[in-house]
């Protein structure tokens, strides 16, 4: 830090060292993060026990926590009041699996078994915690469930029923099994959870001879492979091969169903019988989380992200107004509304542009035929609109007393290029390290329809100099980090930044001086950022939760472990070659898992 660092009166930790070793890292004055829930824990606290050679089958996976930690949420245990922060729901995303690590014997040869051990170690956690004698523990509750890749949910919005979400099984479009790569996630003022489809592309394939995908299927990455079109295809494969066991993600055989994924999923934790809505009135992409407030007049407003590169920056107004005495009608808002995608001026202002048929760009077409079509079709109708193509949006986070909005752009190496210019908002060739954004809306309504934009800061290492003369140079003020993915407001309004810095990245080149991921606190205002945390090797941190006395922190570690090749599966006979994280050198291999944090003292997070 320099004598010019800039001052905060959000927190006073003292900050942590960036590292290279195999342990989550955190200020002295808070002791030992605690794992409280690592892939293979039992849900209810009790069993089915994990099996440290990852011999559990797919039926007692679907009573353990998922893998792939990612979006999380804490939800008062029902009933109690809400400011009891001795115990609660935790609702968490199961983002992916790595094949390599999720059975015992690696995903060669891949079987039915498998297949479906893999969709119940994807989606959805509910569960109970609760602080004994000092110690947070997961505890049995009739709340406690799993949702999976097969769990049944409904379709809500205008692709409800539409020619392009039936299938042979589905004929009316309305039903849907399960949701995956579950990303970040959002909490609705009225107690629900949003859990937010990303990468689903990977999970479809077609081995038949010749098979091409269509336009629309290119569009979202689809391929005949499982690899993305964009980035991978002819570089790669996906590994998780479901649609060699389960048709429904063959893309020959059932090239609907790929159109039912890339929703935000609605889950209520204070109802274990309820059936999960996948809200298409939100729009259909590679969804990071799902940001939710209230405008003036009391509609529910949601921001979101679709995270690849060039892509846009989305939000949705709800037609109908929020009732704090209703939540019936509030459970219904995410049902109808008007979507939007945000177009970044170079002069500073910026545009929310509605995604409804008959608006300008918006025509009717074979396309665009009804405005189903345009929940489905999202990102070809952004397209047509001039929307702006960002730095790979990730999460958006809504400042809880000014409603100043911010989001991470976490890299991008195409920048730069014909198809993606530089502009004002994102400004860097190469983007290597990544940026934070923040917009006020016109009049501090969140349902405005034009706003004024800036940057909050350029990620990355200042001795690296910008990959093309004259760019914007690295301008954080305090402790240094890239790839910021993770983005959250503590009800103080301290905002937290957690980083994906992929492990291909990892201390290499751009990245050498800067350790493993890791989680670092903003002031807003002044701008100063302190590292508060950093994770084992190989993981990203991602995920975070606080009771509401803000004593208690949960945050998710992602991936322990995970190779330094993209797209390389650990090796199921050398599991622990990266990291041991968390159950040392006599566990098994490593597990993604929720820590809890608490400061010695009892004092606040932060302090
Ligand atoms: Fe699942 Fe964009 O991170
Ligand atoms: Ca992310
Ligand atoms: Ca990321
Ligand atoms: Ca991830």
């Amino acid at each position: 830090s320099s004598a010019k660092e800039p001052e905060t009166s959000l927190f006073s930790f003292q900050g942590v060292g960036v590292s290279t070793e195999d342990k989550v890292h955190i200020p002295d004055a808070y002791g030992k993060p605690k794992v409280l829930y690592a892939w293979g824990d039992p849900i209810d606290g009790q069993g089915p026990v994990f099996k440290p050679d990852a011999g559990n089958s797919a039926e007692e996976q679907e009573k353990q926590a998922g893998m792939g930690h990612d979006g999380m949420q804490w939800f008062p245990w029902p009933g109690d009041d809400a400011s009891r922060s001795d115990r609660g729901l935790l609702v968490m995303n199961h983002e992916y699996t790595d094949q390599g690590l999720l059975f015992t014997d690696g995903l060669e040869p891949i079987t039915e078994e498998k297949v479906r051990k893999s969709q119940a170690a994807h989606g959805v956690s509910i569960i109970a915690v609760e602080k004994k004698d000092g110690e947070w523990k997961v505890v049995p509750s009739q709340w406690s469930r799993r949702v999976t890749a097969y769990t049944p949910m409904t379709l809500t919005g205008p692709a409800a029923g539409c020619e392009l979400v039936r299938t042979q099984a589905d004929a009316k479009g309305l039903n849907v099994l399960g949701t995956f790569n579950n990303c970040a996630s959002g909490k609705t003022p009225w107690g629900t959870y949003l859990a937010c489809e990303e990468n689903v592309h990977g999970y479809f394939g077609c081995d038949a001879e010749g098979f091409q995908p269509n336009a629309d299927q290119k569009r979202y990455g689809f391929t005949a492979s499982g690899a993305n079109y964009e980035k991978e295809e002819g570089k790669a494969t996906s590994l998780y091969h479901w649609w060699k066991h389960d048709q429904r993600f063959d893309l020959g055989k059932n090239p609907h169903e790929a159109n039912r994924f890339g929703f935000v999923v609605e889950i209520d934790p204070q109802n274990p019988d309820s059936v999960p809505r996948k809200h298409t009135a939100l729009g259909r992409f590679k969804h990071e989380n799902a940001a939710v407030t209230l405008s003036k007049g009391k509609h529910a407003v949601v921001y979101m992200g679709d995270d690849e590169k060039n892509e846009y920056i989305y939000k949705f107004v709800s037609s109908g107004t929020y009732d704090p005495a209703n939540r019936e009608s509030n459970l219904k808002l995410l049902e109808t509304g008007t979507l939007y995608v945000a177009q970044f001026k170079d002069d500073g202002s910026g545009k929310w542009l509605p995604l409804v048929l008959g608006q300008p760009g918006l025509v009717k077409s074979d396309v665009f035929t009804n405005q189903s079509d345009i929940s489905v079709r999202t990102r070809q109708a952004a397209d047509k609109v001039g929307a702006t193509t960002m730095d790979r949006p990730e999460w958006v986070a809504v400042h809880p007393i000014s409603g100043k909005v911010f989001v991470t752009l976490t890299n991008n190496s195409s920048r730069g290029e014909e198809s993606a210019k530089i502009n004002s908002a994102n400004p860097r060739t190469k983007n290597a390290f990544g940026h934070i954004i923040s917009w006020d809306e016109a009049g501090g309504d969140a349902a405005a329809e034009t706003f004024q934009w800036s940057i909050f800061l350029l990620a990355g290492d200042p001795t690296i100099p910008p990959a093309k003369d004259g760019e914007p140079k690295v301008n954080i003020k305090g402790d240094i980090f890239g790839s910021p993915d993770g983005l959250t407001f503590d009800p103080r309004g301290i905002l937290w930044i957690q980083t994906d810095v992929s492990s291909s990245k990892i201390g290499q080149k751009d990245y050498k001086n800067l350790g493993n991921n890791m989680m670092l606190a903003a002031d807003p205002n002044t701008g100063l950022v302190r590292r508060f945390l950093t994770g084992p090797k190989g993981c990203e941190i991602t995920g975070l939760a606080f009771t509401p006395d803000l004593k208690t922190m949960f945050v998710n570690i992602q991936h322990p472990g995970e190779r330094s090749k993209e797209n390389e599966p650990s090796d199921p006979k050398d599991p622990k070659a990266v990291s041991t994280w968390p159950d040392g050198a006599n566990g098994g291999r490593p597990r993604p898992a929720t820590v809890v944090i608490t400061h010695s003292d009892g004092k606040l997070i932060g302090e």
